[in-house]
């Protein structure tokens, strides 16, 4: 059976899966590398980094299959990096990434200055500190002699295609995040590359995410063992290819993601926007377009009170104590914006916070109120959504945090959705092998790939009367953020 490749390259890894032409999976292999976080709110990465460790790690991913067999390769990428490219295509600097919060004076200046509505009009978008075109115009004020060296900018996963295929590219769903594209038109915006100062040729070809861009160059190929016929797809970003990884395609289908960032995405067959555009308006990688809502800090945050502050990597062991009678009780709350927030609160400068603790607070309280507010967090994207009139009653989820039962129950009960748990989680990875299936025909289009690919092994229900309870907690919550930010304003 062909075999096809799933590059999903991450913050904190790249994972590779290798899948078989009917969807099973036949190995999976995962690289880590180091993150920079130079100054408080800045985040930056080595492309080179990337490059070397999915190059490293595709050779285990390989090791003991008939090569001969793989036909296509594809990525999700994590989305909104700035890597900028030379004359001779070497990397000018570490990657700016999506949860970099540096930019907000250039954001600022694209929300206040250029405005709002027409920054919505020309991209479908306002500006978020992550997004990619206030980092160029960071670049261009506080690094002009880099920024006079730009060739071409490139998004992380297209880093990867270009490295492996020589063709730089790009595909609509990363495109998107750019604030550089036209969503709704699927072209790149003039007047968005004219304020950002700079010009097409600088900008990479783009593609749908199921579109082939090229084959494997031949020192690529050998360095594998695989063929030079070897197709390459766009790919997509990571929420998009995660969104094809768990089937959510066509109208109204919602995905959750629980990794180093949390998302609510939700498919749509038309272009839509909300009214304070809260949420993004993205092209999707089945062609059409979706809305998504994105915490900065979801898993990371159990992550860190887990490793850096308890100082564990018993993760289970220390939920072992949030006991069933003690959800929708916490007094503890958590604000989880260890790095400001996105969605829906645009906010760079919002900070961790626990709020209600006293002298009988437990341990577990505290990391169950990390998992709540997690949860709570990414509701305040599902109401903006809610809002529009998008019903919504039930979710798929991946993502690391997604393999805890408990996180699973509580966001059932906090957003009031069934949770449609998959046989396989390995959302952007698989996403990005089945775009590659889709790419060399062994599929017709990408929803045929998800429909018969994609399977629903559990469902966890919401109970009425802890719904209730997490609702009166919820109220609770979405008070703090607003209490508290004007202290964040004046917090170093
Ligand atoms: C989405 C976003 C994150 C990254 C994480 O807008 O910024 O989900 O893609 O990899």
């Amino acid at each position: 059976m062909n075999l096809y490749i799933g590059i999903d390259l991450g913050t904190s890894a790249v994972k590779l899966v290798l899948m078989r032409a009917d969807g099973s999976i036949e190995n999976i292999v995962s690289r880590e590398y180091p993150i920079e976080f130079p100054q408080p709110g800045w985040s930056q990465q080595n492309p080179k980094d990337w490059y070397q460790q999915a190059m490293e790690g595709l050779q285990e991913l390989l090791a003991d299959c008939d090569r001969s067999l793989v036909k296509g390769i594809s990525f999700g990428g994590q989305m909104h990096g700035l890597v900028i490219l030379d004359e001779k295509d070497e990397v000018i600097r570490p990657a700016l990434l999506w949860n970099d919060g540096r930019t907000y004076e250039e954001c600022d200046y694209l929300n206040e200055e250029i405005g709002k509505e027409t920054l919505s009009a020309y991209t479908g978008n306002i500006s978020f500190t992550g997004f990619t075109a206030p980092k160029v115009l960071w670049v261009y004020h506080k690094e002009p002699d880099h920024f006079a060296r730009i060739k071409k900018v490139m998004l992380p996963k297209d880093y990867l295609a270009y490295r492996m295929t020589g063709v730089h590219c790009t595909d609509a769903s990363d495109a998107s995040g750019m604030l550089l594209y036209d969503v709704k038109n699927r072209c790149w915006s003039k007047e968005m590359l004219e304020i950002c100062h700079l010009r097409e040729e600088q900008m990479a070809k783009v593609y749908e995410g199921y579109e082939c861009v090229g084959t494997l160059l031949p020192q690529v190929a050998a360095e594998l063992g695989l063929s030079e016929e070897v197709r390459v797809a766009a790919g997509a970003g990571d929420n998009a290819a995660a969104a094809v990884g768990t089937g959510t395609v066509g109208e109204g289908a919602c995905n959750l993601s629980l990794g180093t960032s949390g998302t609510i995405f939700i498919s749509s067959g038309q272009f839509k926007v909300d009214e304070y555009n809260a949420l993004h308006a993205f092209a999707h990688a089945d062609g059409r377009y979706h809305l998504m809502g994105c915490m900065l800090s979801a898993a990371s945050c159990n992550k860190w009170w887990m490793e850096d502050i308890l100082g564990t990597g018993d993760f289970a062991g220390e939920q072992k104590d949030i006991t069933e009678e003690k959800l929708g009780e916490n007094h503890v709350y958590f604000l989880p914006y260890l790095m400001g927030e996105r969605s829906p609160h645009n906010d760079p400068k919002a900070r961790g916070t626990f709020v209600g603790m006293t002298m009988d607070t437990s341990r577990a309280d505290m990391t169950q109120a990390v998992l709540e507010g997690v949860a709570f967090a990414l509701r305040d994207s599902l109401e903006v959504a809610r809002k529009l009139g998008i019903p919504i009653s039930r979710t798929r989820i991946c993502g690391g945090g997604a393999k805890s039962a408990l996180w699973k129950t509580m966001i059932a009960n906090i957003m009031n959705l069934q949770v449609e748990v998959l046989e396989v989680e390995e959302g952007p990875g698989l996403g990005g092998a089945m775009l590659a299936a889709v790419a060399c025909g062994e599929y017709d289009t990408v929803e045929q790939a998800a429909e018969q690919i994609v399977r629903v092994k559990e469902v966890v229900e919401p109970s009425p009367q802890l719904v209730e309870k997490y609702e009166a907690r919820y109220q609770v919550f979405r008070q703090i953020y607003p209490a508290l930010k004007p202290v964040y304003q004046v917090m170093e």
